[in-house]
């Protein structure tokens, strides 16, 4: 039997239950937000975020020392307002798009704690991030290395560079978020020699200064093994083509829990397997330890993150199943749909209310895979209650579309009994499919 203390700790650190049995989360009643901004509704709890980076930050400074850092990922969840908490973290960043330089730039973030990332890189992001001052342009082909040689040429502007490097290694997570694999589209093979071609083209470059190594292996990972293996095969590679990184990333993945079935996943396995391994290789060379750079997307904000819906219509289908719909789905959480996601949830106002309805808890929207919960016991819930959805920070706003002209939602940051709105909730003319007949 699934408690309520079960449930409660996957939802963020500053939730309770008030007397009345209604969620409160950093001191905000959770259905009077509702009551105020309507649904869906995503709250991110600045107290969980801030407690995730100062984990990580603690972990590395007592495995690993000073000489390291880390750079959220910001296709996890990223607009302006969330870019200006970053800055007041002091953390650093991943950017894959112009979009996402244009943003840091506006939020004034450190170009020097920002890498530019992607598989193909458009001559306007690299020229951006040339201008910029970036901290590395992360290369992920010799095709791409070439580009950057010929842009920063014509620049005249050295540019700072990672290689991202695929170990060919076959990670344990659903196979949307596997890059590390020998059919990866990601990074410089090891396996057919085009890491050690960039390595070599890279070093006697007279317009790129290689000064790292980088591989990110997969998303929502859970074992250290992986990221031991893909370290030591990258040393072995530098060392090959006598190149000693004085910057090192293994890049992000490490896993959270999503229902009350996962198993804790404890980031120091993570940071101390990393830690270590590098210290192993660099000692074993007589190398001088490189700034590893960690970058955790999921893990900084999967947790802090709330989703709150209305509940509408409700039936039972023929084969025994009883569906509730809200007023969400697939247009804000794409993740059930795309990796076979599991999620759990209370009912905000009756969080003690005992669970005894197996349900399915399904979006609004035209198409069969709209689904939030594929399973979930729910107390008998009725139509205008609000449903809220945990560990909803990661990578469904970031992916939310405009199917079915659905308004990306409103976006709150809820820190000591106060409320940020982050992002406004769109309106359809907003979404560009108006203009055209203005
Ligand atoms: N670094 C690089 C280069 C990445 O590509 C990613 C994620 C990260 C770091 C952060 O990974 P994390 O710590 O968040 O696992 N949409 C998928 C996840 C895609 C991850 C893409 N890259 C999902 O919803 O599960």
């Amino acid at each position: 039997m699934i408690s309520l203390t079960d449930r409660l700790s996957l939802f963020p650190i500053s939730t309770k239950v008030n007397a009345l049995g209604e969620l409160e989360i950093a001191g905000c009643k959770l259905t009077a937000l509702v009551k105020e901004y309507d649904t869906p509704l995503y709250i991110y709890d600045a107290a969980t975020i801030k407690e995730q980076v100062s984990i990580l930050k603690q972990l590395l400074e007592k495995q690993y020392g000073m000489n390291a850092s880390i750079a959220y990922a910001t296709k996890a969840y990223f607009s302006l307002s969330f870019a200006r908490k970053l800055r007041e973290l002091g953390i650093g960043a991943d950017l894959i798009t112009i979009g996402d330089i244009r943003t840091a730039q506006k939020a004034a973030l450190d170009p020097g704690l920002l890498h530019l990332h992607g598989n193909n890189k458009s001559e306007e992001e690299i020229r951006a991030a040339l201008e910029w001052g970036i901290g590395a342009i992360v290369i992920d082909s010799l095709d791409e290395l070439s580009f950057v040689e010929a842009i920063a040429k014509d620049m005249q502007k050295k540019a700072r560079i990672w290689l991202r490097i695929t170990p060919d290694i076959t990670v344990n997570t659903h196979r949307h978020i596997q890059t590390s694999h020998a059919a990866s589209k990601f990074g410089l093979h090891i396996s057919d020699g085009q890491a050690a071609l960039a390595v070599q083209q890279a070093s006697g470059s007279k317009w790129v200064n290689l000064v790292g190594l980088h591989t990110h292996l997969g998303s929502q990972l859970r074992d250290t093994k992986v990221y031991e293996e893909a370290i030591r095969k990258m040393y072995a590679l530098a060392a090959e083509n006598g190149f000693s990184p004085q910057e090192f990333s293994p890049g992000g993945g490490w896993g959270v829990r999503y229902t009350e079935e996962d198993q804790p996943n404890e980031p120091g396995l993570w940071i101390e397997a990393v830690s270590r391994c590098i210290q192993q290789e660099c000692k074993s060379r007589g190398w001088s330890l490189p700034l590893l750079v960690i970058e955790p997307g999921r893990f900084t904000v999967a947790r802090a993150g709330v989703a709150l819906y209305t509940v509408g219509s409700q039936k039972q289908t023929p084969d025994g199943q009883h569906i509730v719909a809200v007023d969400g789905g697939i247009a804000d959480n794409p993740r059930v749909a795309l990796y076979g996601a599991s999620y759990t949830a209370l009912v905000a106002d009756r969080a003690n209310a005992a669970n005894e309805i197996q349900s399915r808890v399904v979006g609004k929207f035209c198409e069969s895979g709209d689904v939030l919960i594929e399973e979930v016991l729910l107390p008998k819930i009725h139509r205008s209650e609000t449903l809220a959805i945990p560990v909803a920070g990661a990578y469904q706003l970031s992916m939310s579309s405009n199917y079915n002209f659905a308004t990306r939602p409103t976006v709150l940051w809820l820190e000591n009994g106060t409320v940020e709105v982050m992002q406004n909730r769109e309106h359809p003319e907003d979404s560009g499919w108006w203009s055209l007949n203005n």
